[in-house]
């Protein structure tokens, strides 16, 4: 370990695309420092590679929010640490029950027979950007309604509710005071209260993951509602807004690099590699969170039960032992072992659908829109704050 003052985390980036300039003293100290968090707390910060993928894999680290002295990087955070959040917040045991109940719906398999579904989707959406003409803002005319109606369709949740469920994301994910966040918690509980009775009294399920839930493991006592309703919560939450980042921002970093956009038309074999690796670079999930339950003996250092710990993915991902040139996009080397899906028991369990999301949305928009462009200067276009997920918060966008 590298001893140097503590750096505030998290801060904002100064191009959406690359860390903070902040945190090159983090990069620095690879692959283990020290960082002080909002409310002046510190935190061990985990910035090499191979560090954080063996402690992301290290079952004396938690998720569990309510334990007390869980690091937060924002009071937003801390106001909803009161309740449990399913699977991302649970530790085993009873981590593995949850996840083995959604593993059937979320794996390579079922994200590919989705894969017509999401073409459907995304043709509609390019339909109705070409009927209104340019320009568009493509956060909400393309970025954000994609994944919400792939979420929508998969859990078995009206779409005709998103302008609900995505602004309470955005309050949840962003409000402005802590308390405008666990209200935004609060509806989203509310909502699935009623949307999840409703499913108990159908006759029959419907088509949708809770249909199944609702009546299979609901009935049969092995979810409990409480638990049912956290499970819906982070489903929704996770599975449209992490994607509808992804989405806004790869294509903003695509067009800001016009060469490489260009091989990627002429050789659509490369799709997959260009997802991984915009994965990498542009790791929007920056700052996964740990507690210490016991005392841990790493990179020369111990980490005592009860330290936070924050695993700062965009300085992982660019960790020079692990990826030559790291700031460089460049999808002919092999990013697949990037932790922008996180490692370990808690890696992203929407990944296979977010993978086929993401080449299908990219691929179509450019082949549709062959001469798809900014709209206005690049550097004017505004992105998201330090302290959420990563990615733009519009797109002006013209063709
Ligand atoms: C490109 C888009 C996405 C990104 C960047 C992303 C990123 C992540 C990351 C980094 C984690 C691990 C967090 C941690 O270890 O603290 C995670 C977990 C998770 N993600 Fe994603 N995710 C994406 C898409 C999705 C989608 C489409 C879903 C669909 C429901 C989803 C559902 C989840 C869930 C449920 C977890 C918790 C898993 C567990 O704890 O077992 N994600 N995601």
């Amino acid at each position: 370990m590298t001893e140097t003052e503590p750096v505030a985390f998290p801060q904002d980036r100064t191009c959406p695309y690359h860390p903070p300039p902040a945190y090159d003293p983090l990069r620095a100290a690879r692959p283990l420092t020290r960082i002080t968090l909002y409310d002046g707390r510190p935190a061990w910060l985990v910035s090499g590679h191979a560090v954080a993928r063996e402690l992301l894999a290290d079952q004396r680290l938690s998720t569990d929010r309510t334990r007390a002295g869980f690091p937060t990087p924002t009071e937003r955070f801390a106001a909803v640490s009161n309740r449990t959040v399913a699977l991302l917040g649970v530790d085993d045991p009873r981590h593995r029950v949850q996840r083995r109940m959604m593993i059937p719906a979320f794996t390579l398999k079922r994200a590919t027979e989705l894969r017509p579904e999401i073409l459907r989707i995304v043709n509609e959406q390019i339909d109705a950007m070409i009927a209104h003409g340019p320009p568009a803002d493509l956060v909400t005319a393309f970025a954000l309604p994609v994944p919400s109606m792939v979420i929508c369709a998969l859990l078995g949740v009206p779409y005709a509710d998103h302008d609900f469920f995505e602004g309470q994301t955005r309050r949840l994910l962003r409000g402005p005071t802590a308390a405008d966040t666990r209200d935004a918690r609060d509806r989203l509980d509310a909502y699935f209260e009623e949307l999840i009775d409703r499913k108990q009294k159908q006759p029959e399920p419907g088509g949708g993951l809770l249909d199944e839930l609702v009546h299979q493991q609901l009935r049969e006592g092995e979810l409990g509602r409480e638990e049912l309703i956290a499970l819906a919560t982070i489903l929704l939450v996770a599975g449209h807004e992490t994607t509808a980042n992804m989405i806004s921002l790869g294509t903003y970093t695509l067009l800001q690099h016009p060469g490489r956009l260009a091989e990627l038309r002429r050789d659509p074999a490369l799709l997959p590699a260009a997802v991984e690796e915009l994965m990498r670079l542009l790791s929007i999930a920056d700052g996964l969170l740990r507690m210490a339950t016991e005392d841990i003996e790493v990179a020369g250092a111990t980490i005592r039960a009860g330290d936070g710990v924050v695993f700062a993915t965009s300085v992982i991902n660019r960790d020079e032992d692990a990826y030559p040139e790291p700031d460089t996009l460049d999808w002919h080397r092999s990013a697949r072992h990037h932790v922008a899906f996180g490692f370990g028991i808690h890696q992203c369990l929407g990944q296979n659908l977010a993978r086929a999301e993401l080449e299908i949305a990219l691929s179509t928009l450019f082949d549709r829109l062959p001469t798809l462009r900014l709209a206005a200067p690049a550097d004017e276009i505004p992105f998201k704050p330090g302290d959420t997920i990563q990615g733009m918060l519009e797109l002006p966008v013209t063709w």
